[in-house]
């Protein structure tokens, strides 16, 4: 079966890195540089539609994150729960289906119960933004092969009905921004067959621009699924 040049990419994943030397780079507290992150998370979730993609995976905070100083973890939670006060009407009224990813309930118990209402309420809508809160791409592999083992079962697709991910299609293409060029924990059964695209740009100042010329990049690359 030939499986080629599908030119647009449903599922983007985007690793937004680069947020504390945005801040560095301009002497303002690392905070500054998370909070004008979640803008340009706004700005791009804003942006999606007519975009063909169907699904954004964002990875918001790894289950390694909890290593970063007491203050920054912090800043960072309060961050999620101004968004999901703050922008939840307007992805109901947009029609985006949040997602979460991640060992979500093991959060503070306000946000899941925030995150949890959000849910709920975004469930019908037509494309989603998985957010990765307290993710890590082994740990829910690990889990997973547990469950389908348990089941009698441990095929790649048994795994896969028990991913985080099961409901989405794989990652067509991956983003990290800030020019490291790593995969961090992030989503690697799903991007056995993904393009991959390491930009320069900051994580703040990733416009809806930089990920139309990714998408445009994508369309160019022949993918060929291990066939020729
Ligand atoms: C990486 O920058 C960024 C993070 C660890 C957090 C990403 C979180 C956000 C953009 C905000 C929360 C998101 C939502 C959806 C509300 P870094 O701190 O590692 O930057 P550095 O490598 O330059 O220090």
């Amino acid at each position: 079966m030939s499986q080629v040049s599908e030119t647009s990419a449903r599922h983007v994943a985007i690793i937004m890195d680069g947020n504390g030397r945005w801040a560095k780079r301009r002497a303002l507290p690392r905070a500054m540089g998370h909070k004008r992150g979640v803008e340009a998370v706004r700005t791009l979730v804003r942006s999606l539609q007519g975009t063909g993609v169907e699904c954004l995976t964002l990875y918001a905070f790894s289950s390694e994150n909890w290593k970063r100083p007491e203050e920054e973890v912090s800043d960072l939670m309060n961050l999620m729960r101004n968004f999901i006060r703050s922008d939840l009407d307007e992805f109901v009224e947009n029609g985006v289906r949040l997602k979460i990813v991640g060992d979500w309930r093991a959060l503070a118990p306000d946000i899941v119960e925030m995150l949890e209402d959000a849910l709920e309420r975004t469930a019908n809508g037509s494309h989603t933004v998985a957010v990765a809160l307290n993710y890590g791409s082994q740990q829910e592999i690990a889990a997973a092969a547990r469950a389908a083992a348990a089941e009698g079962e441990i095929t790649p697709e048994a795994i896969e009905r028990h991913l985080f991910t099961a409901d989405l299609p794989p990652v067509d293409l991956l983003i990290r921004t800030s020019g490291e060029v790593r995969l961090s924990n992030f989503l690697l059964w799903q991007m056995a067959y993904a393009e991959m695209l390491f930009v320069d740009t900051l994580w703040p100042d990733f416009t809806p621009e930089h990920l139309q010329a990714a998408l445009d990049d994508f369309a160019t690359r022949e993918r060929r699924f291990g066939g020729r």
